[in-house]
């Protein structure tokens, strides 16, 4: 007989819910938290509500690529949180422990781009007009993990004008020190000194670069082993930033293969709005440090000019 389930074999005088798990292992399944019951599966696997009419296939797709980057960007925010606490009580390990689950989020996240890029142009043409306004744009946690890092856009409340709770809770991580913030100050205390300008800025703007803190941060590339912690967090940075621009570029290249140049459902130009977006820096100093960084020649070289 050839059947894609095992064969359960003959009934056991077991109660309907008690299962042997492994031999001499018994659980009665009934009687304990089950597994759907802690992660509210009835709830999030009905939470999938297509719109298109006739239904369409891949719509289901769409949503739950939507959902599951919206889960992570819960985590996301959640560990953000977390650190920002940890280093504003110069806890810097943990908050790299944080950092470090954020990164390996990330990396989910961007990977799963690779999903989405299998809905062709016709197969999301048959459903976008179903969208009608809505777009990532209007993402609350994407925004929320944006101004947790410093890229701050008062300008964005207003998309969220509609819903009392999300606009508070921006509101409230717009007037709330941002991670840089929180290394920057971290930084000051472990004695770099930091431009007071930039330690008591007004951080509900975004972030500018100042000379300041390059200088701060040349100091510490200069000397790593003195300075170990200051440059792993700094690294941890520039990871976390590259990594948030390796996501927004994905999401540019399959937004581009689905819609080329189409305006967005949410009014933008699409792509070319998108690609400004690279432009965009969390941690500026972290960047404009690397030319400041003079190259080491030891002693007696004579070798090539090259770069490689
Ligand atoms: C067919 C797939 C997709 C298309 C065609 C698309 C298209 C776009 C476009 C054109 C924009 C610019 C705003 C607008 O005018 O709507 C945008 C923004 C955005 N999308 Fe997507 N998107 C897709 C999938 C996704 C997915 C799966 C996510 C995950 C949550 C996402 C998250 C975002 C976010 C967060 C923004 C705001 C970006 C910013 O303001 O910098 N998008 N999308």
């Amino acid at each position: 007989m050839s059947t894609d389930a095992p064969d359960p074999g003959p009934a056991e005088p077991r109660s309907r819910a008690s299962r042997e798990v492994e031999p001499g292992v018994e659980r009665d399944f009934a009687r304990n938290l089950s597994y759907g019951e802690y992660l509210d599966l009835p709830t999030l696997l009905s939470a999938q509500h297509p719109r298109s009419v006739p239904a369409q296939h891949d719509e289901l797709l769409f949503i739950i690529q939507h959902q599951t980057t919206e889960l992570w960007l819960r985590l996301v925010l959640h560990e953000l949180s977390s650190a920002c606490e940890l280093m504003a009580a110069d806890e810097h390990r943990p908050a790299l422990k944080r950092i470090a689950r954020v990164k390996h989020i990330q990396a989910a996240m961007t990977e799963q781009w690779s999903v989405l890029a299998t809905l062709t142009p016709s197969e999301y043409a048959r459903f976008r007009a179903f969208l009608a306004t809505g777009s990532g744009f209007q993402s609350w946690q994407y925004r929320a993990v944006e101004f947790m890092l410093g890229n701050k856009n008062a300008a964005m409340l207003d998309v969220f004008a509609h819903d009392e709770g999300q606009h508070r809770g921006l509101v409230e991580l717009l007037h709330r020190r941002s991670l840089y913030d929180e290394v920057l100050a971290w930084l000051d205390r472990r004695g770099h000194e930091l431009p007071g300008s930039v330690l008591g800025r007004d951080v509900t703007e975004t972030y500018q670069a100042d000379p300041g803190v390059v200088r701060a941060w040349s100091l510490v590339y200069a000397d790593p082993d003195r300075y170990w912690a200051e440059y792993e967090m700094a690294e941890e940075l520039v990871d976390l930033e590259d990594n948030f621009q390796v996501w927004r570029f994905r999401h540019l290249r399959t937004v581009e293969r689905i819609i080329g140049s189409k305006p967005g459902t949410g009014g933008s130009s699409g792509v070319p709005f998108l690609r400004r977006a690279l432009d965009l820096t969390f941690f500026p100093e972290l960047y404009d440090v690397r030319s400041a960084i003079q190259d080491v020649t030891p002693a007696g070289y004579h070798g090539g000019d090259g770069d490689v």
